[in-house]
């Protein structure tokens, strides 16, 4: 299997990283150095994370050089609007320390104001200090309002997307779109580990039901960014390249799908 994607834009993209909501800016510094030592090259942050600044330090103390890395940050839903969304995108560069991020994506679909913010970040995109742009908790029809003022389609949709929430009509729309599909609270928050389907095939590739979820999600074509502090387990979730699921086990997997959102639903947020 490829690490990597081709994003519409020919940018390669990881198609396994580490994510790092509710990670203390510390915690963030020393997750972000094992995960690189650990072969992950992609990191997935945010402004709202409150911790830009600890992972940029555990970029600059993981020695690695900065084009063999994929950062992904976003804006927030306060700093939505055109002049906002660039001042947002300033700062948050300045937090992580860095000159560029691969990846800048609109964090929620705030309403009468993703379109202005999306023109801010064409500039920034068209300026390389973002090498791709992209949304989060866009649905549909959220996209399809952004295309009609937009001059670049979203490269990326970041949805919440792991076993028991599988998003299928949402997935076909963005696949037929060209728009890559990254999931968040890919192993549910820790929450779905003890399933049973999970566990009993794991057993048989002597594998976590972790690292069989996140194997499900790159057979199905699903960048994947699974959180952990923990060194152990951040190693364990980079160790799915040397097993593969059977037909037969993706189907039983899809068919844990009960249409359950852990967060928001993006019709439907007060944040
Ligand atoms: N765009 C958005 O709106 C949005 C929303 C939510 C999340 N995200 C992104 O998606 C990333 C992942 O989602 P998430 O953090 O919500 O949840 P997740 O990755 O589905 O699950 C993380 C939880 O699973 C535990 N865990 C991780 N690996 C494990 C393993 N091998 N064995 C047992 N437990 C394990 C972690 O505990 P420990 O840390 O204690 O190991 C943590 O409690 C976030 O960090 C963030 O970057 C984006």
């Amino acid at each position: 299997m490829d690490k990597t994607k081709r994003l519409a834009n020919g940018i390669e993209m990881p198609r396994l990283g580490l994510g790092v909501w509710r990670v203390e800016e510390t915690d963030a510094t020393n997750s972000v150095k094992w995960a690189i030592e650990n072969g992950y090259h992609l990191i997935d942050t945010a402004a709202i994370y409150k911790n830009e600044t600890g992972v940029g330090k555990g970029i600059a103390q993981s020695g690695i050089k900065r084009e063999n890395l994929f950062v992904t940050t976003k804006l927030w839903n306060a700093d939505q609007g055109y002049e906002t969304a660039h001042q947002a995108f300033n700062d948050s560069l300045e937090r992580l320390g860095l000159d560029y991020v691969d990846l800048y994506l609109i964090h929620w679909p705030v309403e009468g104001k993703f379109n202005d913010s999306w023109r801010a970040m064409e500039e920034i995109y068209a300026s390389g200090r973002a090498k791709a742009i992209g949304v989060s908790n866009f649905h549909q029809h959220h996209i399809e309002e952004l295309m009609t003022t937009a001059k670049i389609k979203p490269m990326v949709d970041q949805i919440e997307l792991h076993p028991t929430l599988t998003q299928e009509n949402l997935r076909e729309y963005l696949a037929k779109e060209g728009i890559a599909v990254e999931a968040w609270s890919p192993l549910g928050q820790g929450k779905i580990l003890q399933n049973p389907t999970l566990t009993e095939i794991g057993k048989k590739h002597k594998k976590s039901a972790a690292q069989v979820i996140i194997r499900w999600h790159l057979q199905s074509d699903i960048i994947v960014i699974p959180k952990s502090v923990h060194e152990e387990r951040i190693k364990e979730n980079f160790d799915v390249f040397d097993f593969e699921l059977s037909e037969d086990e993706m189907k039983q997997i899809d068919h844990l799908n009960i249409n359950e959102r852990l967060g928001a639903d993006p019709d439907n947020f007060n944040f």
